[in-house]
């Protein structure tokens, strides 16, 4: 259990220049701008130049939490970056962004991979550390690169993803009962094979014969993936109002994670919400896993679209399939 209450103290988010649109990837794959748009919402995503990596757009959002936030590099001592896309397979990105960023060398510095839920998970951890008193500020970034994943000629999932960071700076607050008041987080490994990057790692290590399988790429089984994330969404939304007492009705803004616009349009119609109650931005994003939710976030902040008092409900899934949920008191 915390002890204090932890708080979100700012917030930033970038994307990449370049905007690729659903035209353009309709003369790269046999699809169309009206099929990709009428199937998941999205119009165009944000692609990385091919010099950034993951870490150049997580320092960016990084930069912005901070001067949000007030707070300067050195009063950092704990950075949490979610990223199932680091710059490398070892070292962590979050000991690049440490150096880019000029954080503390005695600042404590991780990933997790946790995919597209990875934004809650962190947010979980870095506040179960800060509201223990063991740190004291932390920095926390969901940050991905897909477009170095995406399999270019696979038209089922090639127009999905894109690419982005967010990120949210965590302190405490003497007044009881706000910021993070909970999360709900789960998996279900067994079905890891949904959605998965099959070589790279050490079950099929790269070779000239995964390279030419596109073993490389991300593989997924589309239809089941969105029946399960309706499901598993609905049911992390509910747990977690559920345990603290909470009807849906109470919520000011849910920022689900930014995956397909009819999966958010399944879960407030399970839920019995109207869908504006749910911030959207994937009509100009994309999936960028889990940079989706810091960047509705912070987005949703700058629009005024959350006041002081109000209560949002984050709410994810990803490869794994991991789940997540979270509420937060402004
Ligand atoms: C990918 C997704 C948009 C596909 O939509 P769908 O309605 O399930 O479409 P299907 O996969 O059943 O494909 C229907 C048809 O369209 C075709 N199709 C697939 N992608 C297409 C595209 N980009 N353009 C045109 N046609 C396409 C399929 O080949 C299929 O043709 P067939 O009937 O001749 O076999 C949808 O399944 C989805 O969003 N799933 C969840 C994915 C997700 O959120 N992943 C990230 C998790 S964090």
């Amino acid at each position: 259990m915390a002890t204090r209450s932890t708080v979100i103290l700012g917030t930033g988010s970038y994307a990449p220049e370049h905007v690729l649109t659903n035209d353009h990837i309709s003369k790269m794959v046999e699809t169309s701008d009206e099929w990709i748009r009428s199937r998941s919402g999205i119009r165009e995503r944000r692609i990385a130049a091919p010099n950034e990596a993951t870490s150049d757009l997580a320092v960016q959002a990084g930069r912005r939490a901070l001067a949000d936030a007030r707070l300067s590099a050195a009063d950092i001592d704990l950075l949490v970056v979610a990223t199932m896309t680091p710059d490398h397979p070892m070292p962590s990105a979050a000991c690049v962004i440490q150096h880019k960023l000029g954080l503390p060398t005695t600042a404590a510095c991780f990933d997790l991979n946790a995919a597209c839920s990875g934004f809650i998970y962190a947010l979980d951890t870095a506040c179960a550390l800060v509201g223990s008193g063991r740190y004291h500020k932390a920095l926390v970034i969901g940050a991905e690169k897909l477009s170095s994943f995406v399999d270019w000629s696979d038209r089922g999932t090639c127009m999905l993803f894109g690419d982005g960071a967010g990120a949210a700076v965590i302190g405490t607050s003497k007044t009881p009962g706000v910021g993070l008041l909970g999360t709900r987080l789960g998996a279900l490994g067994e079905d890891t094979h949904l959605l998965y990057v099959p070589a790279g790692g050490s079950r099929m290590p790269t070779s000239a014969k995964t390279f030419a399988n596109g073993d490389h790429f991300v593989k997924m089984k589309g239809k089941e993936v969105f029946k399960l994330a309706v499901r598993v969404m609905e049911e992390a939304a509910r747990d977690i109002l559920e345990q603290h007492g909470l009807s849906a009705n109470q919520i000011g803004l849910v920022i689900p994670h930014q995956a397909n616009l009819r999966i958010i349009e399944a879960i407030a119609q399970y839920l019995e919400l109207p869908v504006e109650r749910f911030f959207v931005n994937l009509d100009r994003y994309g999936n960028t896993s889990a940079a989706s939710i810091p960047i509705a976030m912070d987005e949703a902040l700058r629009l005024g679209r959350i006041k002081p008092g109000d209560i949002t409900l984050l709410v994810a899934f990803g490869a794994g399939l991991t789940y997540g949920s979270a509420l937060i008191r402004w």
